[in-house]
């Protein structure tokens, strides 16, 4: 029955996640989750619930859903009382940072965790009666313990969940405040999808290491019953990005396009998009850069799309400010009147108006210092002319680099500038037959699977999962 989910319209599947995409293809998406998930909705004819961004004071009862596609949409007000403690606090300023294995970033106080369960259990209790026989699928950090708060409430259908971001090691789990309580919470979901086998291994290890508990065949057995734990790659919709290629921009993005591209002229440029995140490495992509042109000057410039993120984070502040001070110094050390190294903007843009700037771009740089998976990186690919495609310089660390090896993207550390430059360098320089034989290799991995197969394939794994037989090994 749910054999694949572009197949099956009328699946019936609730997810749920903090972001919601907007479903307007002229509005920009932020970040992987919201782009990856809207087509999976818009086909699948889930029903997608997040939040509506204006805390309120509760969901209205029964939830309004809004169609999209073959899809609905629920929007909720999360309770404005916690809202800042679970987002701002616990969310992005304890749990983001520690997943991407960066410590140093790591602030809030202890009254968040409250919030953050609080709100956990608020959506569980707006959302469990949604659609009586539909499986759950919950995705990303801002609600590990969701499942656990659904299972409380006496669901008996799959519940399933998706982290987008890395998982750490056990002793970076360590650092986290109520991580034992929060793992525990997650053996509550019948089958848990992690993007890649570093993440798969590195949760299995925290099993072992804090709880003695070994998984076997890809399963853990507690007292509640079985989780699966597999890896399930994000993707794109390749077909959608083509379309994007050859759809019409709003005369206000067109101009906003025209206008950058006319910075190049016929020049090299390299092309960076990402959110204003001190985990996209933006900050050592711009010290690689400054190295390139002391060796090359003048030899290429590089467009940096950041658009603002989590403003309200501090952590977040002083990245942007410490971008924005290494781009001034590149600029200025290496440019002239007329020639100016790196464009930098915080605009966002649709994804039509991306696919046009990255396929006139010579190089995309992806360089985060970890990532979930990436899907800047497969959507630069997928935008490419296939007689005369850019290179991919690709970070180590981004999930992305367990689908691309060496003979396709460029694989360098994110942490070393010099290796940056040289990868842009050798990039920029490559001749069009191994430019060719690269993008190949990659775009047929992209097509071969897409967003619908990753969503199809992580359905059929959910319905396979939930097994009630008594439990031997308890937590
Ligand atoms: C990452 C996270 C997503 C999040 C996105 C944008 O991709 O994995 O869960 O939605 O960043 O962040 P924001 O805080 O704007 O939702």
């Amino acid at each position: 029955r749910l054999d694949a989910v572009n197949q099956q319209p009328d699946l019936k599947l609730v997810v749920i996640s903090n972001r919601i995409a907007p479903f307007d293809p002229n509005k920009p998406k932020s970040g992987g989750l919201a782009a990856g998930l809207e087509p999976v909705v818009q086909r699948s004819g889930a029903v997608w619930i997040g939040s509506s961004e204006t805390p309120g004071e509760g969901a209205e009862r029964p939830l309004p859903l809004v169609p999209t596609g073959a899809g609905h949409v629920a929007r909720l007000d999360l309770p404005a009382a916690d809202h800042d403690g679970y987002y701002r606090g616990y969310s992005n300023s304890t749990l983001w940072p520690a997943l991407h294995s960066l410590p140093d970033r790591m602030s809030g106080s202890e009254e968040d965790y409250g919030s953050y369960r609080r709100i956990n259990d608020f959506i569980a209790r707006a959302t469990f009666d949604v659609r009586d026989s539909d499986a759950f699928w919950v995705h990303d950090y801002h609600l590990l313990p969701l499942g656990a708060e659904l299972n409380d409430l006496g669901i008996e259908r799959p519940i399933g969940f998706f982290l987008h971001t890395p998982w750490p090691t056990p002793d970076m789990i360590e650092c986290v405040p109520n991580h034992r309580e929060l793992m525990k919470s997650m053996l509550k979901y019948d089958l848990l999808g992690f993007q890649t086998n570093r993440d798969l291994n590195n949760f299995l290890a925290c099993l072992r290491t804090h709880f003695r508990l070994e998984s076997k065949d890809g399963v853990v057995t507690t007292e509640r019953g079985q989780t699966r734990l597999q890896k399930f790659p994000i993707g794109i919709d390749p077909e959608q990005f083509a379309a994007y290629l050859a759809a019409d921009l709003s005369p206000a993005e067109q101009e906003k396009v025209s206008s950058l591209l006319q910075k190049f002229q016929d020049a090299k440029f390299a092309i960076g998009v990402d959110r204003l995140d001190y985990t996209k490495g933006i900050d050592k992509r711009v010290e690689g850069f400054k190295e390139l042109l002391k060796k090359e000057p003048q030899s290429i410039q590089l467009l940096q799309i950041a658009p603002s993120s989590r403003a309200d984070v501090d952590e977040y502040q002083k990245y942007k400010e410490d971008v924005e001070n290494a781009i001034n110094h590149v600029n200025n050390d290496h440019g002239t009147d007329e020639w100016r190294p790196i464009h930098y903007t915080n605009d966002s843009f649709s994804q039509a108006a991306l696919a046009r700037l990255y396929r006139e771009a010579h190089v995309g740089v992806v360089t985060p210092l970890r990532d979930g998976m990436n899907l800047v990186a497969k959507e630069y690919v997928a935008a490419q002319d296939p007689k005369d495609p850019g290179v991919l310089v690709l970070s180590k660390f981004a999930g992305a680099a367990e689908d691309f090896n060496e003979d396709e993207a460029l694989l360098v550390d994110p942490n070393k500038p010099e290796e940056i430059a040289d990868a842009i360098s050798r990039a920029a320089n490559m001749p069009l037959e191994e430019r060719v034989k690269r993008w190949r290799s990659m775009m047929d991995k992209i097509e071969s699977y897409t967003i619908h197969d990753w969503s199809a394939d992580y359905v059929r794994e959910l319905e396979k999962s939930r097994v009630t037989v008594p439990a031997e090994q308890c937590l």
